[in-house]
C-alpha cells in the first residue's frame, strides 16, 4: 500500500481497478481500496489492504465504502488526445472524400456556422455531453476560428466537468470558403489578447487553452512564428495536425519550399515542445520522429479517421519505438465515432493490418492499447503529472464499469477473470457499461439536473 497522509477522505471504494504504469501496461488489483481526498486526489489505493487500519489512520470511519460487483471493475478515464468540436455537428456522414477536398467541401463551411452563438452552444453541449458519457474525462478540443464560440465550449466542459484543452483555431492562408479565415493580426489578436487571456481568466479548474494553428497550409510562416513565441512565453499546451495525407504532404513542401521536412516547419517556429501534441503523423520519416522525440512533442493516433479518410495507417510500434509520446484521438468527423473505445478498436485493427502485409510486424497487444487510451493520452498532453492512471496523489479521474451492465452488449458466463472483463469492455462495450464517470473525484456522469 501506499499512503501520504491527508485526514479529509470524501470517498472510499473497494474492488476491482486497472490501469497502466511506466513499467506495466496492464496492473490488476483485486479487492482493492482506493480513497479520494476532499479535493479529488487518490489519497491512498493498495490491495488486500486492512480496511481498520486504513479507516483509523484517515479517519475515515464515517463515509460509507462503496463495494462493486462481481462484474465491475475501476479504470482510469479514457483520454481524447484530439477531436474539433464543431465538426460533432456532421459526424457519422460525409466520408467520401480524401482530406483536402473533404476539408473544402464539408468542414469549411460548416465551421463557419460557428459565429453563431446559438448553434454552437447546441453543438458544444451535445459534444461534451456524448464524449463524458462515452467515458472521455478529458478531451483535446480544436474549436474554430471564433473566439467567443471557442470560450463557450470551454465553458460548458466546465459546466459538465470534464478536463478539456480548447484551442481557438488560427489560419491566415488559403480560404477555399470566403470568410472562413482571419488576417494574420487578427488571428494573433485575438488569440494572444482575447481567447487565452479570457480563457485563463475565467480560472476554470480542468480547462486550458491551447495554441491551435490549423496545420502549416492554413497558416503563414509569419503565423505560426508568432504563436509559437506566444506559447514559449506563455508556457501554452500547442497541437495542429502533421502527414496525415500524401497529397496534404507534397501541398506543404510547395508552399514552406524551404523547409526540409514538415516537421522542421514546426520546429522552426517553435511550434514542437514538450507541450505539444501533433494530430495523424502517419507518413513522418525516422528523421522527423526524431526531431519530436528530442523535443519532446507528441503524436495523437487517430486510426477511425486515417481509415474513414483513407489517409494512411501510422506505425504505431516505430512510434514507440522512437520513444515518441502517443495517445489515441477520435478526430471527430474525419473519424465517425466520439468514443474513445472506437479509437481503441481501430489501433488494434490497423496494428493487425499492418501485420498481414508484414507478419514480421509486431502487432500491439490489448493492454498496450488501453495504455495509450488512458496513461499514453495522459502523457501525451503532458497531463500526467494529474491524471492517466490511479496513483496516489493524482486526480481520481476515473470509470466505473459494469460488464455486465443490464440491456448492456456483453453477456458473461460466469466469473470472468479482470483481464478478460477488460478486455470483453474494450471491444464489445459501450456507453451501457459505463455506469458513473468521475473527474477530479467529482461525479460528472450520470448527469446531475441542474
Ligand atoms: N487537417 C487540417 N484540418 C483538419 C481537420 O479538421 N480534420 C482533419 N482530419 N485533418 C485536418
Ligand atoms: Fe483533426
Amino acid at each position: 500500500t501506499s499512503q501520504k497522509s491527508v485526514t479529509d477522505i470524501r470517498f472510499v471504494c473497494r474492488g476491482t481497478f486497472v490501469h497502466s504504469t511506466a513499467e506495466e501496461a496492464l496492473q490488476i488489483l483485486e479487492d482493492a481500496l482506493l480513497g479520494v481526498d476532499s479535493k479529488g486526489k487518490i489519497a491512498f489505493i493498495g490491495e488486500g489492504t486492512d480496511l481498520q487500519r486504513l479507516s483509523e489512520s484517515f479517519g475515515f470511519s464515517s463515509c460509507a465504502v462503496t463495494q462493486l460487483g462481481q462484474h465491475e471493475f475501476f479504470m482510469p478515464g479514457m483520454i481524447d488526445t484530439h477531436i474539433h468540436a464543431p465538426q460533432y455537428s456532421y459526424t457519422g456522414t460525409a466520408l467520401d472524400m480524401p482530406l483536402l477536398q473533404w476539408l473544402n467541401t464539408y468542414t469549411f463551411p460548416v465551421e463557419s456556422r460557428f459565429q453563431d452563438l446559438e448553434f454552437a452552444k447546441k453543438v458544444y453541449t451535445q459534444v461534451v455531453k456524448r464524449t463524458l458519457r462515452n467515458g472521455t474525462t478529458t478531451a483535446c478540443y480544436f474549436a474554430t476560428i471564433h473566439t467567443d464560440a471557442s470560450l463557450l465550449l470551454g465553458q460548458i466542459a466546465n459546466d459538465f466537468g470534464q478536463r478539456a484543452l480548447v484551442g481557438k483555431v488560427c489560419m491566415d492562408r488559403n480560404d477555399s470558403v470566403k470568410h472562413y479565415k482571419e488576417s494574420s493580426e487578427e488571428s494573433q489578436e485575438e488569440t494572444c489578447r482575447r481567447f487565452v487571456k479570457e480563457l485563463l481568466n475565467k480560472k476554470y479548474p480542468l480547462v486550458k487553452p491551447v495554441v491551435t494553428p490549423r496545420f502549416a497550409p492554413s497558416c503563414t510562416e509569419a503565423l505560426l512564428a508568432k504563436l509559437g513565441e506566444m506559447a514559449k512565453n506563455n508556457k501554452l499546451h500547442i497541437q495542429s495536425h502533421i502527414s496525415e495525407n500524401l497529397e496534404e504532404v507534397e501541398w506543404v513542401k510547395e508552399l514552406f519550399p524551404n523547409s526540409e521536412s514538415y516537421t522542421d516547419i514546426y520546429h522552426k517556429c517553435n511550434l514542437l515542445t514538450d507541450k505539444t501534441i501533433m494530430a495523424h503523423g502517419c507518413h513522418l520519416s525516422d528523421e522527423e520522429l526524431v526531431l519530436f522525440r528530442e523535443t519532446g512533442a507528441a503524436l495523437s493516433h487517430c486510426p477511425n479517421s486515417n481509415i474513414s479518410l483513407c489517409s494512411g495507417v501510422l506505425n504505431v510500434r516505430n512510434v514507440l519505438n522512437h520513444k515518441v509520446k502517443l495517445g489515441l484521438g477520435t478526430d471527430v468527423a474525419g473519424g465517425y465515432s466520439p468514443s474513445i473505445l472506437d479509437a481503441v478498436r481501430r489501433a488494434l485493427d490497423s496494428s493487425k493490418v499492418l501485420t498481414i502485409q508484414d507478419p514480421e510486424y509486431k502487432t500491439l497487444s490489448f493492454e498496450e492499447v488501453f495504455r495509450l487510451a488512458t496513461l499514453g493520452g495522459s502523457q501525451a498532453l503532458s497531463l500526467d503529472e494529474r491524471t492517466g492512471n490511479f496513483q496516489v496523489g493524482k486526480d481520481f479521474d476515473a470509470l466505473r464499469v459494469n460488464v455486465a451492465a443490464p440491456g448492456g452488449p456483453i453477456d458473461l458466463i460466469q466469473n470472468e477473470k479482470p483481464q478478460i472483463l477488460l478486455e470483453k469492455f474494450l471491444n464489445l462495450g459501450d456507453d451501457r457499461n459505463i455506469v458513473e464517470v468521475f473527474v477530479a473525484g467529482k461525479k460528472v456522469v450520470p448527469f446531475s439536473e441542474p
